[in-house]
């Protein structure tokens, strides 16, 4: 058994992934979210766990369960998420950003319940830290950074350019043009793009093999 684990592809490396939405408490019972299930970020912790990874897994706000045996850490704020990547990042190996982290928050939280009022109500919002490009710029040359990159018109500009601003070894490039792929859904469309801005272009398939998919490629630049 022990014999199995060492010949594993990834073991004894420390893997962080990221997963889910975030939330952005407006008052006690109000916040700003978006439709990220976590399905992709679950199905690559697991997938990386598989192949002896030693996985830690921050989630958002999520009903998913991972299957395999890692180290799970749930946050609801993209602040919250921010602090615990920077407390995990410096030991990992290999980094995944696949949370859907919001980019802005509520400037001011109201403490009560904010009541309806005759008039419309503006909320007014600031931006969160970019968790993905702080990691960029953190990086040290044994580091693997992955991030994704979501997008519904001019997607591989989009991406590339990602890839290239947050430091990035790999853009995986999630297509809400695709039917059947992204947010909910159980399937997937990627293309992923490498620092020498090589695409790979993959068909849908299943979020557990689309995850397999990713990993070969961080396979190919794991030393
Ligand atoms: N990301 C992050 N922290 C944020 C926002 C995004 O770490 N505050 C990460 C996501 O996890 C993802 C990557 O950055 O891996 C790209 O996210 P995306 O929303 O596609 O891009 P943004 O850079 O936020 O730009 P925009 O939403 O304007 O396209
Ligand atoms: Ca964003």
């Amino acid at each position: 058994d022990n014999a199995i684990k060492k010949s594993s592809p990834l073991f004894g490396k420390k893997v962080l992934v990221t997963a889910g939405p975030t939330y952005e408490a407006i008052d006690p019972v109000r916040f700003i979210g978006n439709h990220s299930s976590g399905k992709m970020g679950f199905a690559l912790a697991d997938e990386l766990a598989r192949l002896g990874a030693d996985v830690t897994l921050i989630a958002g706000p999520t009903t998913q369960k991972a299957t395999q045996n890692l180290k799970r850490i749930d946050v609801v704020s993209a602040q919250q998420m921010y602090d615990a990547c920077l407390s995990v990042f410096p030991e990992t190996d290999i980094t995944v950003m696949c949370a859907a982290v919001a980019d802005y928050r509520p400037k001011q939280v109201a403490t009560q319940k904010i009541k309806k009022q005759q008039s419309d109500l503006v909320l007014e919002l600031e931006k969160t830290t970019d968790i993905l490009a702080s990691l960029g710029s953190a990086k040290k040359a044994h580091q693997i950074l992955v991030g994704f990159a979501l997008e519904t018109n001019d997607e591989e500009n989009y991406a590339k350019s990602k890839l290239e601003k947050k430091n990035l070894d790999l853009v995986v490039l999630n297509s809400l043009n695709d039917k059947g792929a992204g947010f909910r859904s159980d399937t997937n469309k990627i293309t992923i793009f490498n620092k020498a801005l090589e695409r790979s272009v993959f068909e849908m398939k299943a979020k557990a093999d689309v995850a397999k998919d990713i990993c070969s490629a961080i396979l190919k630049i794991a030393k």
